[in-house]
């Protein structure tokens, strides 16, 4: 049986450029409703999910997709007992040192978005040197959300714009879209082009508010533990067959 990855590739590299997602943002949902209804501890849930995202990135990697990008942790998660906030973290660390090897082997460019001041030391350090390893590499682009949120990435872009504004090194009508778009966390990736949410809620909880405005979402009830390769090709497959308008009409209407 022909390898499902490559039949994959090949159908992507069949059809136009812009029928292949470059960029894929993923809202990784329902570790802990997947433990439980296992009997197990939600935490167990989150270990197992690590296996998804090796998975993903490998996947990704295989299909040649510019970059994708993970929500780990948003700015509300804090709101989260302490004991299972204190073993994501101990997991992020874990992850960032266990990867590195994968993550050069790859070719991966990791990158980190959402704020750093309310991480533990260990995780930062652990952080900063797989970002620093992985700096030149030529592959996908591994975008990790953490203590992420939409919210707060265009609060502090308006913020930043605002005390331009202000010492005069910026006009007012300076202030596009495109300014915009090049302050954000994301600046320098590709648009969002295909959002996958795991766990089967229909809502976006804080994830990149501004650049998800015209992208393609996937929702499914598979919990993120539970998705698998095939689940993951038949979101970009079906990706290619989407008709994107972008409030224009179809080319052949
Ligand atoms: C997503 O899984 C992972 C994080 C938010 C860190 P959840 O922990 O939200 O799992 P559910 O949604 O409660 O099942
Ligand atoms: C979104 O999931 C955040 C991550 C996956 C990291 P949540 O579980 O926090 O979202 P809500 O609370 O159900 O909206
Ligand atoms: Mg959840």
């Amino acid at each position: 049986m022909k390898d499902p990855v490559k039949a994959c590739a090949d159908r992507a590299s069949e059809s136009a450029e812009s029928k292949r997602p470059r960029h894929i943002a993923i809202i990784m949902d329902g570790n802990g409703r997947w433990a439980q209804a296992r009997d197990l501890p939600r935490i167990e849930g989150h270990r197992r999910g690590v296996e998804t995202v090796r998975m993903v990135s490998e996947t990704a990697t295989e299909l040649n997709i510019d970059a994708i990008t993970l929500y780990c942790l948003s700015s509300e998660n804090w709101k989260r007992p302490k004991a299972e906030l204190e073993f994501l973290m101990h997991l992020l660390e874990q992850y960032l040192i266990e990867e590195r090897r994968t993550i050069m082997d790859q070719g991966l460019r990791l990158k980190v978005i959402g704020r750093r001041d309310r991480l533990p030391e260990n995780v930062i350090k652990e952080m900063d040197k797989t970002l620093a390893m992985s700096e030149s590499n030529p592959g996908t682009q591994l975008v990790l959300a953490i203590d992420y949120g939409g919210r707060d990435e265009i609060t502090k872009v308006a913020r930043e714009l605002a005390r331009e504004v202000a010492a005069g090194s910026l006009r007012e009508e300076e202030i596009s879209e495109e300014r915009i778009t090049s302050r954000l966390y994301t600046a320098g990736l590709p648009e969002v082009d295909l959002m996958i949410r795991t766990g089967g809620d229909m809502r976006v909880s804080n994830f990149l508010l501004w650049q998800l405005s015209y992208s393609e979402l996937w929702i499914t009830d598979t919990c993120w533990p539970e998705f698998t390769r095939e689940n993951f090709l038949t979101a970009i497959d079906d990706f290619a067959l989407r008709q994107r308008r972008f409030g224009g009409l179809n080319v052949n209407e």
